[in-house]
């Protein structure tokens, strides 16, 4: 089992493969001049399914797939397949933007993978264009409601920002009810990539919940994992849930049990940290478990007790696409 230096159990890995992302959503990247990794520059395959398996080894029993967009970077399907095969990996789940997961349904049904976190930030098709930039509302609609069909586990993630989407909350309360589904109200985070930085923010979970309130008074939390990030609710005689993430306040610090790895292959030990150990240039030179383990304990060992710590020591606020969220 893997403990930290402030008692936390870290048992659930989030695995970036790409950076890039077909998406150019405005609370995550600029519009243009993104300067994405060159493949080469990337843990290949067989590296990060070495990486995975020594993290497997040293007691991650989690490993949610992240990008960028994971669905753009060819031989994902290939990598989740062998993935599935190792011993101890309890849960793959995925988080992805649902544009180019519709041909992959049937073959991640069949692999069990189950638990598919979408983003999508409005239900408006011209708000949805408008905000991430692109016109794919359409496909990433069908393709969400493919899944759910298919008895996926889905969430949905819509991050919350004041002027564009907040007359999206309620319409996302509804889908939850009509579909049966998850849906979870994030809190804007500054990692944009074009230093929009901030140090508070108008739409708070307190805020979100509040204004559900206003329409759904009678709203019962729901018993939540002992790690999770979000705050779920149920609303009286309604089907579905909803959830928010207080990403931004950091409630949940204390009993996080997550770790991240970015595609170039770098550790994170918080989400608003930088990066600690660079496993790529490991990995070219054949570096073995036995070596890539202290590494990873040492890192482990010297997490923040919160994002807040963390952020004061960290100047530089990247893309979310690097991070995986
Ligand atoms: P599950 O609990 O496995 O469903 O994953 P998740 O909900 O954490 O995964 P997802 O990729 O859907 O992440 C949703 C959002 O949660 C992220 O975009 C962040 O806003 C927030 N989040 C996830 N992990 C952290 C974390 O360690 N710190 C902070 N501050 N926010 C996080
Ligand atoms: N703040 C909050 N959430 C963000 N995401 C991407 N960028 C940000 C940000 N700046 C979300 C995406 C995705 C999740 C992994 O991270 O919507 O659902
Ligand atoms: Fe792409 Fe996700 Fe960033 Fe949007 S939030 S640009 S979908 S990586």
């Amino acid at each position: 089992m893997l403990t930290d230096n402030h008692n936390r159990v870290i048992n659930y890995l989030r695995l970036s493969v790409t950076d890039n992302c077909n998406m150019r959503c405005q609370y995550c990247m600029p519009a243009e001049g993104v300067a994405f990794s060159h493949n080469s520059e990337l843990l290949s395959w067989d590296e990060m399914y070495l990486l995975a398996a020594t993290f497997i080894e040293l007691g991650i029993t989690k490993i949610r797939i992240t990008g960028g967009e994971p669905f753009v970077r060819k031989g994902l399907m290939d990598f989740l397949h062998r993935l599935a095969t190792i011993k101890g990996l309890e849960e793959i789940s995925i988080t992805t933007n649902a544009t180019l997961i519709g041909e992959h349904i049937t073959d991640l049904k069949a692999l069990g993978i189950l638990n598919v976190n979408v983003s999508m930030d409005s239900l408006d098709k011209t708000r949805f264009n408008f905000i991430t930039r692109r016109d794919y509302f359409d496909v990433v609609y069908s393709n969400l409601l493919q899944m759910l069909h298919s008895g996926f586990n889905v969430k949905i993630n819509c991050v919350v920002m004041h002027g564009l989407n907040t007359d999206d909350i309620l319409p996302f309360i509804d889908f939850a009810h009509e579909h049966n589904t998850a849906v979870r109200f994030l809190e804007e985070m500054p990692f944009n990539g074009h230093n929009k930085s901030f140090e508070k923010i108008e739409w708070d979970f307190l805020k979100i919940i509040d204004h559900i309130q206003t329409k759904f008074p009678q709203i019962q939390r729901m018993n939540d994992s002992a790690s999770s990030t979000s705050e779920n609710y149920t609303i009286q005689n309604r089907r579905g849930s909803f959830g928010v993430i207080p990403s931004f306040s950091r409630t949940f610090c204390g009993t996080c049990n997550r770790i991240r790895v970015s595609a170039k292959g770098e550790l994170q030990t918080c989400l608003y940290t930088n990066e600690s150990v660079a496993f790529k240039k490991l990995l070219q030179q054949h570096a073995q478990p036995d070596l890539i383990k202290p590494l990873i304990l040492a890192a482990i060992d010297n997490r923040f007790k919160d994002g807040f710590e963390a952020e004061e020591k960290n100047e530089f606020k990247k893309s979310m696409s690097l991070i995986g969220g």
